[in-house]
């Protein structure tokens, strides 16, 4: 008889290397590059397509998420997707589900604006490694604090995954690839990359200049200015650790720009690490 103490021991021994790439579909090329991350470093990868019913508040954009979803796995096959799993809702929660809350750092920001919608992504993620089984997960910078929230959820709940966090893809504009891109009408369209443009010269500026704290505060109030004479209401502009998701003043490795701001009717969120700004 074998007597096992430790966590690592007592996991499942896997024979071939699984890449996990979730997603709610309306794949464009940031999903994309995901999957071929995930092919790139693994014998077999899945991607699950699943709007999560639990990470939506009542008011919010679930009844008309986009749903492509034969063009989805065509693409998704064409990336390097060997299994698409795309369970109904009814597979996937029972009435009144378990929910996993993330502390700390999903209560500001994302947490704050959408209560309740990192306990859905905390959930629904677990649900899905438990199903998937795999090596590694594939994770976009582009959603920074669930970037957090995930990290933590591996860690807390001991999950044997390799968390991999990949790049943000952008249009040549520099506006975020998001499958919400596609609620914005043209004019909006045109008005939407001001975003980035102004996270870049609040970055650099912040960057360039070793600003004392209320200077710094003073920056953020002025980009934010900037942004709602363009015509986005801003929801939050602040510079963070982004480890912890917290308001920083220092710059460091991890200090992050993150903004989430109202165009119209669609919501955007978008990040800069500040040491990346050229
Ligand atoms: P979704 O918005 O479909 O995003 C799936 C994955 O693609 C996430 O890890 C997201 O960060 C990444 N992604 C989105 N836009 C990207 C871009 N422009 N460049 C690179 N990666 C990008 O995030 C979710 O779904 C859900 O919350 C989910 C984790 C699937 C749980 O339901």
């Amino acid at each position: 008889m074998k007597i096992i103490r430790t966590v690592r021991e007592m996991q499942f021994n896997r024979h071939h290397s699984r890449g996990f790439v979730p997603t709610m579909g309306a794949l464009h090329l940031g999903h994309l590059s995901l999957i071929e991350a995930s092919k790139r470093d693994n014998e077999q990868t899945v991607v699950s397509i699943f709007v999560n019913p639990t990470q939506f508040a009542p008011h919010e954009d679930l009844a008309k998420y986009p749903r492509p979803f034969e063009l989805d796995c065509e693409q998704a096959q064409a990336a390097g997707a060997d299994i698409i799993f795309a369970p109904s809702v009814e597979e996937m929660y029972p009435v009144n589900p378990t929910l996993i809350h993330v502390p700390k750092v999903s209560a500001l920001f994302e947490g704050e604006k959408r209560p309740g919608h990192f306990d859905g992504v905390a959930t629904v993620v677990a649900k899905l490694f438990n199903i998937v089984n795999p090596h590694r997960a594939y994770f976009g910078k582009k959603d920074l604090q669930q970037c957090a929230v995930i990290r933590k959820l591996i860690s807390d709940l001991n999950f044997d995954i390799e968390l991999n966090l990949m790049p943000t893809l952008r249009e040549a504009d520099g506006l975020a690839m998001s499958s919400r891109n596609q609620y914005l009408n043209d004019a909006e369209r045109l008005i939407a990359p001001v975003i980035y443009r102004e996270l870049g010269a609040l970055a650099l500026k912040l960057k360039t200049s070793q600003l004392a704290s209320k200077d710094v505060d003073v920056c953020l109030l002025q980009s934010e200015k900037v942004l709602a004479e363009n015509g986005l209401k801003v929801e939050y502009l602040s510079l963070v650790d982004a480890k912890l998701m917290e308001p920083t003043k220092v710059i460091d490795d991890n200090c992050h720009l993150i903004i989430a701001a109202r165009l119209g009717t669609t919501r955007l969120i978008d990040n800069l690490r500040v040491l990346d700004s050229n």
